[in-house]
């Protein structure tokens, strides 16, 4: 690749990039003017950046239906909001219940509460292509079962799973939820109140449209949980017991203001274009991938078929190009960025039946245009003639 050569992004799954316009201008803003520790202190930038915060609050509150932002706690990212909702829910000896289709950064923390707290965790196996019987679900609950950990889209198939009634069926057997919206949130439509979600755990860097070091939590009112981290939090800052207030309690320690600056610049460019035109416009792109890569010889596509439902995910393993080998290629010789190998999600892998090579996940975002997919279709099918 020459060094001036445009990169042609096609890694959102990962994490969106670029990110629009207005996110810039809103962590420069942040930068200049409110760059002050928000909740810590009374002065004037003080108040300013706390306000700041708030607003990135309502307006996440707005996107995904929840009636009180305070609902919604500030993180890092995805994992650190799932593993805030999985160690501070979960409780010696519950039964969980997930799917054969998650990220590690559910299984992982499962496997550890497996030995840390006796827990017991019940894998339901998806179909190939990432389909859930609700059958096989409603059959897995036990008297134990406290929570179903699932995502909304898996990162490896683009598959998507049926919140709502996965939601209804845990409420019935009285177990919560816990949705990993790691790839659907500003994608799908999300509605915390009507789908009855518990908790969701979202990332500000992918869908959100903003910067890395954002992400965030939504607990359910009724619901209490252990806070991950504990410390300065700006209020009751009299007492060396941590507050039990929301969000303050689970968000211990100095906030990254600028980069919730540009979240919030994200998901109002995002209200404002519209979550269902994105989704449109993304299916309509993995469509015309798929449709591609239909005609190169020896790929097989993991995922929904042709037509059915997907978030802005196609991952193809070929039978003749290692997956390494094919993204290496893809980057150095046309400045395509995709991410190959397992894409820290080896359940899913098992799952599709790419375990043993993994696959080339190609991502599109809100910026992708059908000439962009065309042009990863042909350099993709260069690389397979060539072999
Ligand atoms: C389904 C899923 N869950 C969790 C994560 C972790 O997200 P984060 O990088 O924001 O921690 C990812 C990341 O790609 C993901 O795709």
């Amino acid at each position: 690749m020459k060094s001036d050569q445009p990169i042609l992004y096609m890694d959102h799954a990962a994490t969106s990039w670029p990110k629009p316009d207005p996110v810039w201008g809103a962590m420069e803003k942040a930068m200049r003017e409110e760059g002050a520790n928000p909740g810590r202190g009374g002065h004037t930038m003080a108040v300013r950046a706390g306000k700041r915060l708030m607003r990135a609050r309502m307006a996440l509150a707005e996107l995904f239906h929840v009636r009180n932002p305070m609902d919604i706690a500030f993180m890092l990212n995805t994992t650190m909001a799932l593993n805030t909702a999985l160690h501070g829910f979960i409780e010696a000896g519950d039964h969980i219940i997930t799917t054969s289709v998650e990220h590690n950064s559910v299984s992982r923390p499962l496997e550890s509460l497996k030995i840390e707290k006796n827990i017991t965790v019940t894998v339901i196996e998806t179909d190939e292509s990432g389909r859930l019987d609700l059958d096989v679900l409603e059959k897995a609950f036990t008297p134990r079962t406290r929570l179903v950990v699932c995502n909304h889209s898996s990162n490896v198939l683009g598959s998507i799973l049926p919140v709502d009634q996965i939601t209804k069926l845990a409420h019935d057997k009285g177990a919560k939820v816990l949705v990993d919206a790691a790839q659907s949130a500003g994608l799908l439509p999300i509605d915390v109140e009507q789908m009855e979600v518990d908790m969701l755990a979202f990332p500000g860097h992918k869908g959100l449209l903003g910067p890395s070091g954002t992400g965030g939590l939504y607990i359910h009112p009724e619901l209490e949980l252990r806070p991950l981290m504990q410390g300065g939090t700006g209020s009751h800052s009299d007492s060396v017991y941590h507050p039990t207030t929301r969000p303050d309690c689970y968000e211990a320690g100095t906030p990254n203001t600028i980069g919730i600056a540009g979240l919030e610049a994200g998901v109002r460019f995002l209200l404002h274009e519209t979550v269902e035109n994105f989704y449109t416009k993304e299916w309509a792109l993995t469509q015309r991938i798929l449709c591609g890569l239909q005609g190169i010889k020896g790929i097989r596509w993991l995922g929904p078929e042709i037509g059915q439902a997907r978030t802005g995910i196609v991952s193809f393993h070929s039978e003749h190009m290692d997956a390494a080998a094919c993204a290496f290629r893809l980057d150095r010789e046309y400045g395509i960025a995709v991410r190959a190998g397992y894409h820290c999600s080896p359940l899913a892998h098992r799952t599709a039946g790419t375990l043993k090579e993994g696959a080339v996940r190609v991502s599109v975002g809100w910026n992708t245009t059908e000439q962009q997919v065309d042009d990863v279709l042909e350099a993709i099918e260069h690389i397979s003639k060539k072999g």
